[in-house]
C-alpha cells in the first residue's frame, strides 16, 4: 500500500508553514469556474508548481493555484485546478486537494465541477447539486488506497453528499432565486467523452450528469469525516443529445458564461450560517 503521508509529507509541511490562518472551508473551483478566487479577498497565493511533490495541472482553465482567503467571516481554502485520472496521474495524486484540506484542518468541502447534462430537462448553463454520485470501482480503488483502516471505521455507507452543507446549499439558491437542479453524478475516468451509447444508459441507469472529476476528491473527504458537498455546471448537452460535437472549448465557454451566476451562489453559501 502506498504511504501517502510519506509521500506529501514535505509538502505538508511546508503548506502549515507559510498558512497565513487555519482554514475551515475548502472549495475546489472546476473547469472554467476559477475565475472565483479572483472575486474573493486573498492573503495568500501559491503557484501549486512551486509546492514539493505537487503534479503539474495540464488542463486548459485549471490555473494551478492553492489560495488562502476569506469572504463572508470564513476562512477560506482555495484550489484553482485539481488533478485528473485522465491526466495520466495516480488516485493519490487526483485526491491531493482533499488531502491538503484535511491536513490542514478543513471542516468543509464544496467541490465544483464541469459535466455534461444528460437529464434531458437540463441545459447549458444550468447548476446542479449532487444528491448522490455513481462511481464503478471507486469504492475498491479508494480502499487500496487508503487500506480498510484509513475509511472510517462506522462509515458501513459513507456520508455523502453533507446534508448539513446540501442544505445550506439550496438555502443559499433560494435566497438569490437561482434555479439549482439536483441529481445523481456519473464518474467517467476519460479521457475521452462518451459515446452516445453510454450516455444512453447513463440515464437510463439514473445519471443525471457525467464528468471526469470530482468522485475520487469527495469519496477521500466525505472518508475522513469531511463535510463534503458538490455543484456542477452543466456545461453541454452530453454525447448524443444534441448534434453539436463536444469539445473542452464549449466546456470553458460555458462555465465562463454562468461565472456570476456560480459566483453569487458561493458567496451567499458562506454568508450563512453552517448548521
Ligand atoms: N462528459 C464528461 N465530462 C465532461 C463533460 C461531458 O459531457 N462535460 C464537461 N465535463
Amino acid at each position: 500500500m502506498l504511504d501517502i503521508d510519506f509521500k506529501y509529507k514535505d509538502l505538508i509541511s511546508h503548506l502549515r508553514k507559510i498558512k497565513p490562518f487555519d482554514p475551515e472551508i475548502a472549495v475546489i473551483l472546476g473547469s472554467g469556474l476559477g475565475d472565483f478566487a479572483e472575486s474573493v479577498d486573498l492573503d495568500l497565493s501559491v503557484l501549486t508548481s512551486e509546492l514539493p511533490a505537487y503534479p503539474l495541472s495540464t488542463i486548459e482553465g485549471h490555473a494551478g493555484k492553492i489560495h488562502f482567503a476569506h469572504f463572508g467571516g470564513k476562512k477560506l481554502l482555495l484550489f484553482q485546478g485539481r488533478i485528473h485520472f485522465y491526466e495520466g496521474y495516480h488516485l493519490s495524486e487526483c485526491i491531493l486537494p482533499a488531502y491538503i484540506a484535511e491536513k490542514l484542518g478543513v471542516k468543509y468541502l464544496i467541490a465544483t465541477n464541469a459535466a455534461g447534462g444528460v437529464n434531458r430537462n437540463f441545459s447549458p448553463g444550468d447548476l446542479m447539486l449532487i444528491t448522490s454520485f455513481i462511481g464503478f470501482n471507486i469504492k475498491r480503488e479508494m480502499t487500496e488506497l487508503l487500506g480498510i483502516s484509513g475509511i472510517k471505521e462506522k462509515q458501513n455507507f459513507l456520508e455523502f453528499p453533507s446534508s448539513v452543507l446540501n442544505s445550506v446549499i439550496l438555502k443559499a439558491a433560494e435566497n438569490e432565486n437561482i434555479t439549482l437542479r439536483e441529481g445523481v453524478y456519473w464518474y467517467n475516468k476519460g479521457p475521452v467523452y462518451e459515446t452516445p451509447a453510454e450516455i444512453k444508459m447513463t440515464r437510463n441507469f439514473g445519471g443525471d450528469a457525467v464528468g471526469m472529476s470530482t468522485v475520487p476528491e469527495v469519496y477521500y473527504a466525505a472518508a475522513r469525516g469531511i463535510m463534503t458537498s458538490s455543484i456542477s455546471c452543466i456545461t453541454n448537452y452530453a454525447a448524443g443529445i444534441s448534434d453539436s460535437k463536444l469539445s473542452h472549448n464549449e466546456v470553458t465557454e460555458t462555465a465562463g458564461k454562468v461565472k456570476e451566476k456560480f459566483e453569487k451562489l458561493i458567496k451567499t453559501v458562506l454568508s450563512l450560517e453552517f448548521r
